[in-house]
């Protein structure tokens, strides 16, 4: 039986080139060390999301690109809230789906197949959503902006988590396929979108990041309202 390779290993074991392609669409016999990977480098950060977005008893709450769902636990802590995570990996709604089902989770917390530019959710459907080291992956921000502004309801929350562009760029692997944008682009696209801006936070902190190497990691959060 072949196990797949040590998270810490892989990372450094791909090309940028390759582990681009992981962080976009983590596939194949590397997918599931890459979201553990994943997890553990961006455990601060999706930490700091969650407070930010700080779900209430009862609300549904949407995920945009969870990987493997690693975090779903974190924002259902409020009673009686709902999960939802849309993924565009088929290897990684498998891994969350044995995560949530090993985390006695299933009731409250569904991962479905789907992409940010077509979410197949009726209008009005959400309370928060969020979306952590993701939208550097959307081919335009307009797209999938709309398409959460359409499924959350009036007053509804959003917590966007990205990295700032300057930082990005030291990133190797960022310059092969990673759409970066300004702080000022995003909020400008929010509100294209229909969402207000209400709320802003740098994350900064020493670690490892995916290639393994250690590094300076600054972050932007934004939130908005619908
Ligand atoms: C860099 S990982 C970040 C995972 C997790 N949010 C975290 O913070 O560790 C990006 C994730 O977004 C997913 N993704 C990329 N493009 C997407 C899209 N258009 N719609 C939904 N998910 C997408 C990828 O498959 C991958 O799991």
């Amino acid at each position: 039986m072949s196990c797949p390779p040590a998270a810490t290993g892989v990372t450094r074991l791909l090309s940028p080139e390759h582990l681009a392609a992981q962080l976009r669409h983590p596939h194949g016999e590397h997918a599931l060390a890459i979201a553990e990977s994943m997890n553990r480098s961006n455990g601060a950060l999706n930490r700091a999301a969650i407070a930010l977005l700080a779900v209430g008893p009862a609300e549904r709450v949407l995920e945009i690109g969870p990987g493997n769902a690693a975090f779903a636990g974190d924002l259902l802590h409020a009673a009686g809230s709902r999960y939802l995570g849309i993924e565009v990996s088929s290897d990684m709604v498998e891994a969350a789906q044995a995560r949530l089902h090993a985390a006695g989770l299933e009731d409250r917390a569904e991962i479905r197949l789907g992409d940010a530019h077509t979410l197949a959710l009726p209008e009005a459907c959400m309370d928060a959503a969020l979306a952590v080291n993701t939208l550097y992956f959307w081919e335009d921000l307009r797209t999938p902006l709309e398409e959460l502004a359409r499924v959350l309801r009036p007053g509804a929350r959003l917590c966007l988590a990205f990295g700032d562009a300057a930082f990005m760029r030291t990133l190797p692997f960022a310059a092969h396929g990673f759409h970066l944008h300004a702080l000022a682009e995003v909020e400008l696209a929010l509100r294209s979108a229909g969402l207000r801006v209400c709320g802003w936070r740098s994350h900064r902190e020493t670690g490892t990041g995916n290639d393994g190497s250690q590094i300076d990691k600054h972050f932007h959060l934004l939130l908005a309202r619908r």
